[in-house]
């Protein structure tokens, strides 16, 4: 029989004050953990923190932190070890999409801006690699196991013409930066996988695209289950990754879209 229960675990969640990081922080929460919530939107983080903590009963904490930034990043993960004693989960979900300029005279490709650009690439690839080095260098090397879940997307394996190259790139960048840390960190007992939501409801994401927000596009989209995806179904894949029933997938992006990806 198997368990997947987290209970005692004390997870890290990234870009945890809105969307889909709260929904991973209050799913891990209820499944036993003990859960930081960062953001750089420390007012939100903290009011959906003491949410959850009321809600589970665990001691859920919020932390205030720029993903990109690294003496913020170092600052953080050295007061969440001391106030939770380690950490044994990593989820690198804090994510931003900036498309390029949509206004009268302007093009959306040609127009992008090396400050989108830069913006996005520090936030969406610099940002999981530099936690997931802070968190392993000062807590998971020395308990000699861990789990690490990435937040890709399937904007990291399919393309669009919408004007948000960097999205893209750094979506795909994740992808790549999960194997390279599965290889490097697999004789620390660390497993890294990465996740590849298609558009899910409760994201933000999900709002800024016209197109998906609109249901009835996914009856002629080219989905299999015709719809967009819901609360809970990216989350019941993160809490079997980061079990301790998972012994053996490693490296690997899993994409949760419904099958969306999957049709020519
Ligand atoms: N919602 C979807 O349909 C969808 C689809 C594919 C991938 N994703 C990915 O899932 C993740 C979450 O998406 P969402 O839709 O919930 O977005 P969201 O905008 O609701 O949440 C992102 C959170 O990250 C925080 N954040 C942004 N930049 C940060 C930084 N530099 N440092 C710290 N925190 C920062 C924001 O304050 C926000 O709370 C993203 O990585 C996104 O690319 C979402």
């Amino acid at each position: 029989m198997y368990e997947f229960s987290l209970n005692g675990k004390v997870a890290m969640v990234t870009g945890a004050a809105s969307g889909l990081g709260t929904e991973y922080a209050e799913t891990l929460a209820e499944q036993g953990c003990f859960v930081a919530l960062v953001d750089y939107n420390l007012d939100k983080a903290r009011q959906e923190a003491e949410r959850i903590a009321e809600k589970t009963g665990k001691h859920v904490r919020a932390y205030s932190c720029d993903v990109g930034s690294e003496p913020e990043v170092k600052a953080m993960v050295a007061e969440a070890a001391e106030d939770f004693g380690r950490i044994d989960i990593l989820v690198n979900n804090a994510g931003i999409l900036l498309y390029g300029p949509k206004e009268e005279g302007k093009d959306a490709f040609m127009d992008y801006s090396v400050e989108s650009w830069e913006r996005v690439m520090r936030t969406n690839l610099t940002g999981p690699w530099l936690v997931t080095r802070e968190v392993v260098k000062q807590s998971m090397q020395f308990l000699g196991r861990g789990r690490v879940v990435n937040v890709a997307s399937v904007g990291g394996i399919r393309s669009t013409a919408a004007g948000c190259p960097s999205y893209h790139a750094s979506k795909a960048g994740v992808i790549m930066l999960t194997a390279s840390q599965a290889a490097e960190l697999a004789p620390y007992g660390i497993l890294v996988n990465a996740i590849s939501p298609g558009s899910v409801r409760n994201g933000t994401m999900y709002s800024r695209s016209a197109s998906a927000s609109r249901e009835e596009t996914w009856k002629t989209n080219g989905c299999p289950l015709q719809r967009s995806g819901k609360y809970g179904e990216v989350s019941a894949l993160l809490v079997m990754l980061v079990s301790d029933e998972n012994t053996y997938i490693n490296g690997q992006n899993i994409v949760v879209d419904g099958g969306w990806t999957i049709q020519m």
